[in-house]
């Protein structure tokens, strides 16, 4: 079966993702809450999503040959995340996949995907 990371169209294409998914928590006020979270720079967490995302997806582990194991959940225990946070997170994402073109059969997979890691990262009431 292609991966994810096929389907999508590669690394241009997760770039894409990534960088969609970052100017629209920059500047959509929707999403003021967890851009609030984020450093004022938003250039090292475009890498690092990306280089995540390349691996979850079915492509090359490019995190984990940098940094090692991803302990994601042990990461975001800085920022308080809770069911506002984490459905801000899945519209942003979902807008993303919607703005660079993913038809919608492979938007709906990744949704279900996307929204089970982001629920297992809310760590507050
Ligand atoms: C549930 C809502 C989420 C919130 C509010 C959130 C927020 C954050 C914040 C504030 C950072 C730190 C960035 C910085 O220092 O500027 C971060 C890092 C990161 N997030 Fe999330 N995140 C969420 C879900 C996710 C999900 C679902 C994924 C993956 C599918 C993800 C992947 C990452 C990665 C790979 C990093 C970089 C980790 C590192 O420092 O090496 N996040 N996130």
């Amino acid at each position: 079966m292609e991966t994810h990371y096929a389907r999508i169209g590669g690394e241009a294409a997760v770039r894409r993702l990534v960088d969609r998914f970052y100017d629209l928590m920059d500047q959509q006020q929707e999403f003021k809450g967890i851009r609030e979270l984020h450093a004022k720079s938003l250039k090292a967490s475009r890498e690092k999503l990306f280089l995540f995302l390349s691996g979850w997806l079915g492509g090359r582990q490019l995190y984990v040959e940098k940094y090692g194991h991803p302990r994601l959940r042990q990461r975001h225990l800085p920022f308080a995340i809770g069911e506002p946070e984490r459905d801000q997170w899945m519209s942003c994402m979902v807008q993303a996949m919607h703005d660079i073109g993913l038809e919608e059969g492979l938007r709906e997979e990744l949704k279900r995907a996307f929204w089970k890691t982001a629920d297992f990262m809310r760590n507050k009431e």
